[in-house]
């Protein structure tokens, strides 16, 4: 998988075949997504490598995911608009500023609980909902059951925070849940995505972008992210 910068915030990206002997062979896939950002920083990079050693526990995959959960957030919120105000120093006046629409973080549940502590702390004033997704072993379909969301929101941005983006059905899921009450800015922000992912959140047609640290290679037959890191709820809390 190449992933090529087309033009600004755009991104082409060829799947093409097998990486490794754990994807199956598949047809050469092409496709464009407007507004995707990878992050390309050493500790980042060093954070996601800590994150898929398997040897790594987990205690200290949920300290990187927390750590690496920041830089997203960083990069997510790095082009929200500002209010100003005047703030009194101990020496003069200075011109202050604040993030003018604090977003509403959505952890999908279970995995995205890791990243949502470290997401509120950055950004105070934002609100919290919940999206509850399990997995279907054997359709690999997601399967919701909970939901807890503001009703209305017309004008919030929303980041969802889900560490793992992999057929993208949850995420297009929880989108449609965010877009019936009006959303019309979603950042997903996921420390790994899969290309099919990526299409399938741009195949959705939702107003979406993606902050990621990695696109990976793709998906293999159980709709694990290959390389990936394994699953992203065990890692952080243990087997069910
Ligand atoms: N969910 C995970 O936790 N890991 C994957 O690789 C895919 C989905």
């Amino acid at each position: 998988c190449r992933a090529l910068p087309a033009r600004t915030n755009s991104l082409v990206i060829v799947l093409d075949g097998p990486q490794t002997p754990a994807v199956p062979p598949r047809k050469q896939l092409v496709f464009s997504f407007m507004d995707t950002h990878v992050i390309d920083h050493p500790l980042a990079a060093a954070l996601l490598t800590t994150m898929r050693d398997e040897r790594t526990d987990n205690p200290s995959f949920r300290s990187a995911l927390r750590q690496l959960t920041q830089m997203l957030v960083y990069e997510a919120i790095r082009d929200a608009p500002v209010e100003e105000f005047d703030v009194r120093t101990p020496v003069d006046t200075a011109r202050g500023v604040r993030i003018a629409h604090p977003p509403l973080l959505v952890p999908v549940l279970r995995a995205g609980l890791g990243m949502v502590e470290k997401a509120s702390s950055m950004i105070p004033q934002s609100r919290v909902g919940f999206v509850g997704m399990a997995r279907d072993e054997q359709t690999h379909q997601p399967v919701p059951y909970m939901e807890s969301l503001p009703d209305d929101l017309a004008g919030y941005p929303v980041y969802v925070l889900d560490p793992m983006l992999a057929t993208g059905g949850s995420m297009v899921h929880t989108i449609e849940l965010l877009v019936q009450r009006g959303a019309d800015d979603v950042t997903a922000i996921c420390v790994v995505a899969a290309p099919e992912g990526v299409a399938a959140l741009s195949e959705s047609g939702f107003p979406v972008r993606l902050v990621t640290a990695s696109i990976d290679q793709g998906l293999n037959e159980n709709a694990y992210i290959v390389p990936g890191l394994g699953d992203a709820g065990d890692r952080q809390f243990g087997p069910r």
